[in-house]
C-alpha cells in the first residue's frame, strides 16, 4: 500500500504550526510562536495575523525538511479551519486552499477544538500508543474554551458541558495580568503555586445547573479580594504572590474537577482524559491524578508539547478525516464560533 502523507496547519490564535505525518505517525512538527503580544498582555488579532503571514511559508517549509519529504508526496493537507480569531485563521486556511490546489490533492478541514482531543492520539514511529479507547470523557481546557465532551468515536463529540462565560485559562491569564506578572500568564501562575499555599484564601465558587461551567465570578471575587487587602497593604500582591497564585489556581481546579466527577459518575464511563492549554498545569494534573487513585479512573495525560495549539494534532485528525475520504471543496469559510 502507498504511504499517507499529511501536511497539517495550525493558525487560529497566535502560534503558526506545521506537522508532517506519516501513516499516522509523526514526522514533524514545528511551530513559531509570536512574543509580539507579550508587551500587551495579551493577544492583539492584528499583529497575530500578521505574524502568520510571516511564519507560515517558513515553518510549512521546515516541516517538511525534518520530515525528509518533498512536497508533491504529499497526500492531502488538513487545516485548523476554527474556531479562532478570524485574521488568524484566514492565513492558515487560505494557503492550505491554495497550497492543496496547486498540487491537486485533497484538503481536509478540522476543528480546533476536535484537534485538541485528538492529540491523544499522536506517537511517533516506534512509540507505544497510550491513546483512550472510545467511548472516553475529555476536560477540554484552553485559553478559549472549557468543556466536558464525551467522545463517542473520533468524530462524534457530545458536549455535556461548557463555560457560559469566560474560559478557565482566560481567567487564570486576567488575574496574572492584574498581579502584574507577564502573558501568558497561565504557565507564571502554575510555578509560582508550586511554593504557594493553596488553602490561604478562599474565592467565591459559581452555582451553575448541569456540567455547565462559569468563570467570571471567580475572577470577579479575586478582583474584589485583592481591592480589599490591598486598602490594608499596597503591596499585598508582592507580599503574597505565592499564596495568592497557588489559592486561585486551587479554586479554577477545584470548580473544574467537580463537574468532571459528576459527569464521570453519571456516565459510568472511567476513561478521562484532559487537553487543550491549561492541561499543562501541574495542580489540574494532580487533580488527575487523585482522581485515578479514588475513583478509579484511567487518566489520559497529554505531553507536555502537545498541550497548547500544534499542528500535529491538526495532522493526525486529518488522517483519521483521510482514511474516511472526509474532504472538503475549496469555497468551505472558516468560522470564528462554534455552535453548540
Ligand atoms: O490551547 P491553548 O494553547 O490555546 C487556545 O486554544 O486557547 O491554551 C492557552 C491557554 C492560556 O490561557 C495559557 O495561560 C494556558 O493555556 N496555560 C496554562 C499553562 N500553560 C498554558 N494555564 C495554567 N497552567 C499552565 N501551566
Amino acid at each position: 500500500m502507498e504511504d499517507i502523507y499529511i501536511l497539517g496547519i495550525e493558525s487560529s490564535c497566535d502560534d503558526t504550526s506545521a506537522a508532517v505525518l506519516r501513516n499516522g505517525y509523526l514526522l514533524s512538527n514545528v511551530t513559531a510562536s509570536q512574543s509580539v503580544h507579550e508587551a500587551y498582555g495579551g493577544v492583539v488579532p492584528e499583529l497575530a495575523s500578521r505574524a502568520h503571514q510571516q511564519n507560515i511559508v517558513p515553518v510549512v517549509d521546515q516541516a517538511l525538511k525534518r520530515a525528509g519529504i518533498a512536497k508533491e508526496q504529499l497526500s492531502a493537507i488538513a487545516f485548523t479551519r476554527g474556531p479562532g480569531l478570524m485574521g488568524s485563521l484566514l492565513v492558515g486556511v487560505s494557503f492550505a486552499k491554495g497550497f492543496a490546489r496547486g498540487l491537486g490533492i485533497p484538503m481536509i478541514d478540522v476543528n480546533h477544538l476536535q484537534g485538541h482531543v485528538l492529540a491523544h492520539f499522536i506517537k511517533e514511529e516506534n512509540e507505544d500508543a497510550h491513546h483512550p479507547p472510545f467511548p472516553f470523557i475529555c476536560l477540554l481546557v484552553s485559553g478559549g474554551n472549557s468543556q466536558i465532551i464525551k467522545m463517542n468515536s473520533y468524530k462524534d463529540m457530545e458536549i455535556l458541558g461548557q463555560t457560559i462565560d469566560d474560559a478557565a485559562g482566560e481567567a487564570i491569564d486576567k488575574c496574572a495580568k492584574v498581579m502584574g506578572l507577564g502573558y501568558p500568564g497561565g504557565p507564571i501562575i502554575d510555578k509560582l503555586a508550586r511554593q504557594g499555599n493553596p488553602d490561604a484564601y478562599q474565592f467565591a465558587k459559581p452555582n451553575i445547573a448541569g456540567y455547565d461551567y462559569s468563570f467570571s465570578g471567580v475572577k470577579t471575587s479575586f478582583l474584589y479580594s485583592l481591592r480589599d487587602w490591598m486598602k490594608e497593604d499596597p503591596d499585598f500582591i508582592s507580599h503574597h504572590m505565592n499564596d495568592l497564585a497557588a489559592s486561585f489556581e486551587k479554586t479554577v481546579v477545584d470548580i473544574l474537577m467537580k463537574k468532571l466527577i459528576k459527569a464521570v459518575k453519571d456516565t459510568g464511563i472511567n476513561d478521562v482524559a484532559v487537553a487543550g492549554g491549561v492541561s499543562a498545569n501541574n495542580g489540574l494534573r494532580n487533580a488527575f491524578r487523585d482522581a485515578e487513585k479514588r475513583y478509579g479512573w484511567n487518566i489520559y495525560i497529554p505531553k507536555f508539547s502537545y498541550t497548547t495549539d500544534n499542528a500535529a494534532m491538526i495532522g493526525i485528525t486529518g488522517y483519521f478525516k483521510y482514511l474516511d475520504h472526509d474532504f472538503i471543496d475549496i469555497d468551505a469559510p472558516a468560522y470564528a464560533r462554534q455552535e453548540r
